[in-house]
């Protein structure tokens, strides 16, 4: 793993947004996998002010999403296609038609997953995954097991990830109980990974994943066997990484 240190979160954001461009400058043509959540929106928002001063042209790009609710809709405000759209999408030159995010209205998860792995197959697999990471490891929503998920499938979220989401929705009773989310299996094929990371509450699980033991209950723990992954995170959440690296390393 290459580690990326950065001084805050517009330094993290800034340092991913540079790897994201550079993918895009040397393949115009490329398939980046996307992810949700707040840590990517200062990437998005660096991706969209050098689209806008004529450096960065996604016309060629496609995208694909790591996961989205089940139940709703794309116009819901909540839904992570509705914030691709926002964050996004809607601010940059890429082909909408090439952008895929799992199907949330979908009702058979068979289809909506199956949809989801013949689209990423269909492309040609992912040149660059970007990642954010669950306060309990979990990536897109492959939430702790006991065994790695392979493809796109539906998720029971977990009390705690329905809790951490609660933050966007009017009550906790609105925040959906399952999504769809690529597998495991679909991420690691992708031939780069980035992950970001910030903040103090990032601290305890970015250790536990990139020091611990290989475990389906720290999904995230399993890009330990990825041959190219980037991590940029931020001084908050690398304080316990740093710390225990160095106690390891005497
Ligand atoms: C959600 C998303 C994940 C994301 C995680 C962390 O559950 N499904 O893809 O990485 O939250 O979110 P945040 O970046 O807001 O900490």
């Amino acid at each position: 793993m290459q580690l990326i240190q950065a001084k805050d979160y517009d330094d993290m954001s800034r340092k991913a947004a540079n790897i994201i461009s550079a993918q895009v400058i040397m393949k115009p043509d490329c398939v980046l996998g996307l992810a949700t959540g707040s840590t990517p929106l200062g990437t998005y928002a660096n991706l969209i002010d050098w689209h806008k001063k004529g450096d960065l042209d996604f016309s060629k790009v496609s995208s694909v999403n790591l996961d989205e609710y089940r139940g709703l809709p794309a116009d819901n405000d909540q839904s992570y296609r509705y914030f691709m759209k926002t964050n996004l999408f809607d601010q940059v030159n890429i082909d909408q038609s090439k952008t895929y995010v799992p199907d949330g209205m979908e009702p058979d998860s068979d289809t909506a997953c199956r949809n989801h792995d013949n689209i990423i197959k269909e492309m040609g697999g992912i040149d660059l995954q970007l990642l954010g990471l669950g306060l309990n490891g979990h990536i897109g929503f492959n939430e702790p097991a006991s065994e790695f998920p392979k493809g796109t499938h539906c998720v029971d979220l977990t009390q705690s990830t329905i809790e951490a989401n609660s933050r966007f929705f009017a009550s906790i009773d609105e925040v959906p109980t399952q999504a769809y989310t690529m597998g495991i299996q679909s991420i690691m094929l992708a031939n780069k990974i980035l992950i970001i990371a910030s903040g103090a509450n990032k601290a305890e699980i970015i250790a536990k994943a990139f020091l611990g033991p290989v475990t389906p209950e720290v999904p995230a723990s399993i890009l330990q066997m990825h041959p190219d992954v980037t991590l940029v995170a931020d001084e908050a959440a690398l304080s316990v990484y740093l710390k225990q690296k160095s106690e390891m390393e005497g």
